[in-house]
């Protein structure tokens, strides 16, 4: 069996949460997303290697601050973390990791800094699909908002079927080679929001799996406020993070 590695795109500026430092260096509890984001990662058994597509101009300093939470060599418990230059979209910024692991990776994980609380067991879970056999794999959640598609002048064509939709998050889980050829195939000028979009367009299966709502990206400022309430709970219950 190879090994698994993790990629976190974290290159993006967080405009929709308002003016500010990048998003993934952004505080929840005093603490960088970014931080939380790979230490769930990290800490998860089957990840043996977390890389991160970090802002161009940060990468020095996304360094420095894993360092100083004891997130860049591999120690008991968690993995070793490897930092490059991420790119203008977040499929590039993947790509751009991509090319930065070992040889020996048969299984890797694509997740978002903007979902700093996610639970390691799904991390597992996400991991453990794929090593059943599945070429790529999706957490997702049922919809509770009634979903409508609009036209430009915002009047309703029509209602969706709730019961066949599904909120996909991350960490989504491939075989290396399907990713790899997902991306080798992509059209850079009409990226992509998420991993799996690009396997689907291939033509290649990808199986969901049950997500978890703390899983949330934060990508508005009342997603911070879910964030710090999520942290200061997980605090009182004597959860570290
Ligand atoms: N991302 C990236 N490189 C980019 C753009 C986005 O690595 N050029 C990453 C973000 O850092 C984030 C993830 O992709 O972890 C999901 O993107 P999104 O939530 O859209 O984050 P931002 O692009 O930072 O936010 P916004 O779109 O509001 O600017
Ligand atoms: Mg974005």
């Amino acid at each position: 069996m190879g090994l698994t590695a993790a990629v976190v795109p974290a290159a993006g500026r967080g405009e929709r949460l308002g003016p500010g430092a990048p998003k993934a260096l952004r505080l929840i509890g005093g603490v960088p997303m970014l931080v939380h984001a790979v230490r769930a990662l990290a800490s998860a058994r089957s990840i043996d290697l977390v890389v991160i597509a970090a802002p161009e101009d940060a990468v020095a300093e996304v360094t420095r601050l894993l360092a100083d939470h004891g997130l860049v060599e591999s120690g008991p418990g968690h993995a070793a973390t490897l930092v490059v230059s991420g790119g203008d979209t977040r499929q590039d910024s993947v790509a751009r990791a991509l090319v930065a692991l070992p040889y020996d990776v048969d299984v890797v994980l694509v997740h978002d800094a903007a979902r700093p609380l996610v639970p390691t067991a799904l991390v597992d879970a996400v991991s453990a699909a794929v090593r059943a056999g599945a070429a790529a794999v999706v957490p997702g959640l049922a919809v509770s908002d009634t979903v409508k598609s609009v036209d430009r002048d915002e009047t309703v064509t029509a209602t969706l079927d709730r019961s066949a939709l599904r909120a996909i998050q991350t960490p989504q889980g491939f075989r290396r080679e399907v990713l790899y050829e997902a991306h080798a195939v992509a059209d850079p000028d009409a990226p992509a929001t998420d991993d799996a979009g690009l396997v689907e367009a291939l033509g290649r299966p990808v199986t969901v799996i049950p997500g978890h709502e703390e899983a949330f990206k934060v990508t508005r400022p009342f997603d911070l406020t879910v964030a710090e309430a999520i942290l200061a709970k997980r605090r009182a219950a004597g959860v570290v993070s």
